[in-house]
């Protein structure tokens, strides 16, 4: 599946380009959500999910990059989220963040940065709904893909087994290296400039279709 993230909308025409993408073809739609305290920029709160989750009715996929988060995971599943991940590296105790967001009726995902051992997850396995691996540092979009993801997928992926969680895969996705996530283990792939580069609403289809086409070349 292909997540375009809206982090590289014009958010000039914010409504009108997650309108757009949801006609070019995305599976799902990832909302880059950053504080300027856990990672250096700032993007949106949840005042920006609420505008746009009358838009579509593709998964709202909200990655959260903010420190803490806790007090504001309520606030974000009301705003219409689907999937509510938090960073590892962001939260004094995960397994109750994850609870608190199962328990707020949304699949809960956990986001680890590249420094961050997948082992890390090991002993939260039961309360995870997804893993998103960062292929790039969180805080911007257009960076180059980080190759040794690759093998953090492929162990996400052994340590996931049959558990039913989903494994995404977020910085740097194109059409080149989409092959060799996918078969690294990645199913949902996050797409921010790859898709939005130019904010031209008929260049969103052929890329859209492009990197999905790649990624099933490998399966
Ligand atoms: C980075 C964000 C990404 C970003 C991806 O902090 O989490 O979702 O928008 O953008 P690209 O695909 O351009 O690397
Ligand atoms: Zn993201």
């Amino acid at each position: 599946m292909i997540a375009p993230s809206v982090l590289s909308a014009d958010f000039s025409r914010l409504g009108e380009e997650v309108m757009a993408i949801d006609r070019a073809g995305c599976d799902w739609i990832h909302v880059d959500v950053m504080d300027g305290h856990f990672v250096p920029n700032i993007s949106f709160g949840p005042l920006i999910v609420k505008a746009i989750r009358p838009l579509t009715q593709k998964t709202l996929d909200v990655h959260l990059m903010i420190e803490p988060a806790d007090p504001y995971l309520a606030d974000f599943a009301n705003a219409g989220a689907d999937v509510i991940s938090i960073h590892i590296e962001a939260c004094k105790h995960l397994h109750l963040s994850l609870q608190t967001i199962r328990g707020l009726g949304k699949k809960a995902g956990v986001v680890l940065n590249p420094a961050t051992p997948v082992s890390m997850l090991e002993n939260v396995m039961d309360h995870v709904d997804l893993i998103l691996i960062m292929s790039v540092n969180p805080g911007w979009g257009g960076q180059k893909f980080i190759p040794e993801s690759l093998e953090k997928l492929r162990q996400a992926k052994k340590l996931i087994g049959n558990r039913n969680i989903v494994l995404e895969i977020d910085g740097g996705v194109t059409a080149e290296n989409a092959a060799g996530i996918a078969a690294a283990g990645a199913s949902v792939l996050v797409a921010g400039s790859s898709v939005y580069k130019g904010n031209d609403p008929a260049t969103y289809a052929p890329r859209i279709k492009a990197i999905r086409d790649a990624a099933l070349s490998a399966l």
